[in-house]
């Protein structure tokens, strides 16, 4: 049965991985640029065996369960709040997903962000653009100085370690938060572990790296953006739907905060006319963390090794909801 298993995959994604998985399965590959609206994909993936799928497609309780032959679930990146695991669980499928991967390269970006944003590359340029480069002006573009200046880390996971090592290099002063304190890694980078509003208090520039979830869906509201320091710089490479939007704007806005660099929003794309597109000391970028060759390449690969693995009915190398195996006995 395997050599015969079915498998959707609702992007194109680097060859080499999809040559390994078509040399498996029966690839159904969705050839549009723009991801299959839920209704196709859920028509797609009814008969398969496999669905290799990316943060862009909703994998919801309604459709796991229109799809009764489904083994596995691969996602190509390390975040996963699109899936519902807890219904994947329910039915024993183990959900597969690509960190450490890209942990470096969505530090780099992160810090293209942190460095654009804080010295208002973005401005600059649209000001040579707009003709307005007349002259050196001491007043001019003035941004927030980077090096020696406090980073405060929400997350110290892999991709926030990954950023916190970057900023010993800047003489920097590390805090980082989170639901609990991570001594080891903290201790390699110099960080301090303190509250949410301690490091709000105590930042110059914040950096997002946690996963979205209940807990921390528009954990940066406007009570957040009160608590920050007046000037301070806010950086989101994680998920959008950490940041409220409609108060970032205002705090923004109002000259409180110096500036953002958003790598992720909510939604994605964020409408061309939306105001934080258009917004002075504001950069945004398309959720591009990852988006490396060789890093996407890896991330593929990763995604083909975790769907082939699940169904040969192996356990994943990379599985969000281990539980699977012990609740049904397997792997
Ligand atoms: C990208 O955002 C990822 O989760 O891999």
């Amino acid at each position: 049965m395997f050599p015969m298993a079915r498998v959707f995959v609702t992007r194109r994604i680097p060859q080499s991985a999809l040559d390994r998985l078509q040399a498996e399965a029966t690839v159904d590959v969705w050839p549009e640029p723009l991801p299959p609206p839920y209704e196709e994909l859920r028509r797609r993936v009814a008969d398969c065996e496999g669905l290799l799928c990316l943060l862009t497609d909703r994998i919801d309780a309604d459709l796991i369960a229109a799809a009764p032959r489904l083994r596995v679930i691969s996602q190509m990146a390390v975040g996963y709040d699109n899936i519902d695991v807890a219904a994947a669980t329910a039915r024993g499928i183990p959900v597969g997903h690509t960190p450490g991967v890209l942990t470096e390269t969505t530090a780099d970006l992160t810090w293209a962000l942190l460095l654009a944003t804080a010295r208002r590359l973005l401005d600059g340029v649209r000001s040579i653009e707009a003709g307005q480069w007349r002259t050196w002006d001491p007043l001019g573009l003035l941004g927030t100085d980077v090096h020696g200046a406090t980073l405060g880390i929400v997350g110290l996971g892999r991709i926030g370690a990954a950023v916190a090592r970057r900023a010993v290099g800047f003489g920097m002063c590390i805090l980082y938060t989170g639901p609990r304190e991570k001594p080891d890694v903290a201790a390699g980078v110099g960080a301090t572990y303190v509250d949410f509003d301690t490091l709000l208090r105590e930042s110059d520039i914040v950096s997002i790296h946690c996963p979205l979830t209940p807990e921390t869906r528009h954990l940066f509201d406007a009570r957040a953006f009160a608590r920050m320091k007046p000037g301070a710089i806010l950086i989101n490479t994680a998920r959008g739907g950490i940041v409220d939007h409609e108060a970032l704007l205002e705090a923004v806005r109002s000259g409180h905060l110096g500036g953002a660099g958003l790598d992720v929003t909510e939604p994605e794309p964020l409408p061309a006319d939306h105001p934080l597109m258009h917004q002075e000391r504001v950069i945004v970028t398309p959720h591009i963390g990852s988006a490396t060759v060789r890093t996407r390449t890896r991330m593929a690969n990763m995604a083909v090794d975790n769907l082939l693995a699940g169904l040969r009915g192996e356990r994943l190398p990379y599985c969000v909801n281990p539980e699977v195996y012990t609740k049904n006995g397997r792997g």
